[in-house]
């Protein structure tokens, strides 16, 4: 799929944008803070409804209307082409007093946020993404359940009610502390839990092991065949009853070796969840929070098995976080149909030509990429070529022939 048509209005440092765009490699070059960031991050939530990382919605209207106005908003809006089909989708952040709202529209029609993930579907490295690898299992979360949300809405679904049953049971557990009430009651939300829960995790569980194929042989592309890497879940509960590696420790890549086959039966992930789940039940009680469960997993990055967030080189670690995402643009069209928009930050600025060359590589196989550079010279004339070249210079973009 690509965007034909983007426009922004009152969006950052963007108070007007119409742009058209092509399928194929779109490089934007302009000096630091003119927009180039902002471009991507525009595209990217109309993807996923939300700014990148944990930046805030209303930070998205630009200040100086942010202040003037009454009614202040920002709008983000593309027209996007798939082989069968051709949609609108608008965003608008909108402040009304304290608050603000977004109203999301699928070719017109109000539509929940839930109803339009999926149907652009991108793949984003940001600068910062390099925390993928580097920080908290969190962060790790967080992006798997915005890539599997893009490709698997009954996922999203799932994500959505086991969060809600889980602020209801953890209320629950500090209720029973209080009270001294009968544990008995927290069997409905076990079961609760369980059933969304272990949906989860046998999807995180088999979508790591597609991304660790994929990605493996990105990593090797990368590293010119130097380096293997593997990803690997690590559940809260171990899904087969098994005792878990210590991640602690560097690794040996035989120990993993059974984990790379697909998921237990989901009916068996639900028992062993609820089993687990009554195993820490009075420790749950005392402490208050459920202590087991996806909202409690991780998934570790291993270079000839070796952990990268405990021990990777800066370098090792941005490739780790590059393969990764370049394997999502081929997961993604395995399980749409459909080539995600990828969106390329800055991703030049820390490798070597070996590595720009794969990545180009790469670039060539996405139905559409949009880069951003400070420097036309990251890119080989030949790139520049086949590339549509804009300059970003103060929320404004122009096109550009290219030398
Ligand atoms: N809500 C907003 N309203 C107006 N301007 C904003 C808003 N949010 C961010 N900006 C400004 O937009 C400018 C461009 O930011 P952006 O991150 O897109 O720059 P960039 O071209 O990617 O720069 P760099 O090369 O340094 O990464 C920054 O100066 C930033 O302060
Ligand atoms: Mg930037």
């Amino acid at each position: 799929m690509y965007i034909s048509q983007l426009s922004l209005t009152n969006y950052r440092n963007y108070s007007r944008l119409t742009l058209d765009l092509p399928s194929g490699p779109v490089l934007l070059r302009g000096d630091n803070a003119n927009g180039k960031t902002n471009l991507l991050e525009a595209i990217y939530f109309l993807s996923t409804t939300r700014s990148v990382h944990t930046r805030t919605d209303q930070q998205l209207i630009n200040w100086i209307i942010l202040r003037q106005e009454t009614l202040p908003f920002a709008r983000v809006e593309a027209t996007v082409k798939t082989r069968s089909d051709t949609f609108k989708i608008a965003i608008t952040v909108v402040r009304e007093g304290n608050n603000f709202r977004k109203d999301i529209r699928f070719n017109g029609a109000k539509k929940r946020a839930m109803d339009i993930i999926g149907k652009l579907n991108t793949v984003m490295f940001l600068p910062e993404d390099i925390e993928l690898v580097t920080g908290s299992p969190g962060i790790r979360r967080r992006y798997l359940d915005s890539t599997l949300c893009q490709i698997n809405p009954d996922y999203c679904a799932a994500l959505s009610r086991y969060n809600k049953v889980l602020t209801q049971r953890n209320a629950l557990l500090k209720e029973l502390f209080k009270r001294n009430g009968n544990p008995d009651q927290l069997f409905y939300w076990d079961e609760q839990l369980a059933r969304d829960g272990a949906a989860l995790m046998v999807n995180r569980h088999n979508t790591i092991l597609d991304l660790d194929a994929v990605a493996r042989q990105r990593h090797r592309e990368l590293s010119g065949g130097r380096e293997g890497l593997r990803l690997h879940y690590a559940p809260s509960f171990d899904l087969y009853r098994r005792p878990q590696p210590n991640y602690q420790l560097p690794l040996i890549m035989e120990e993993l070796v059974p984990y790379s086959t697909a998921a237990p039966p989901l009916q068996e992930v639900r028992e062993t969840f609820r089993s687990y789940l009554i195993n820490a039940r009075s420790e749950e009680i005392s402490r208050g929070v459920t202590l087991v469960g996806p909202h409690r997993d991780d998934f570790h990055f291993l270079v000839d098995g070796i952990d990268m967030t405990m021990y990777g080189s800066r370098g090792q670690q941005r490739t780790a976080a590059l393969s990764t995402k370049l394997a999502e643009v081929i997961l993604m069209k395995q399980f749409t149909g459909e080539t995600p928009v990828l969106l390329l930050d800055d991703v030049m600025s820390e490798l070597d030509a070996k590595r720009r060359e794969q990545v180009i590589n790469i670039v060539d196989q996405a139905g559409q990429a949009l880069l951003t550079t400070t420097d036309w010279e990251d890119f080989s004339l030949d790139f520049r070529q086949r590339a549509r070249l804009f300059s970003v210079a103060m929320g404004r973009l122009e096109l550009v022939q290219p030398d």
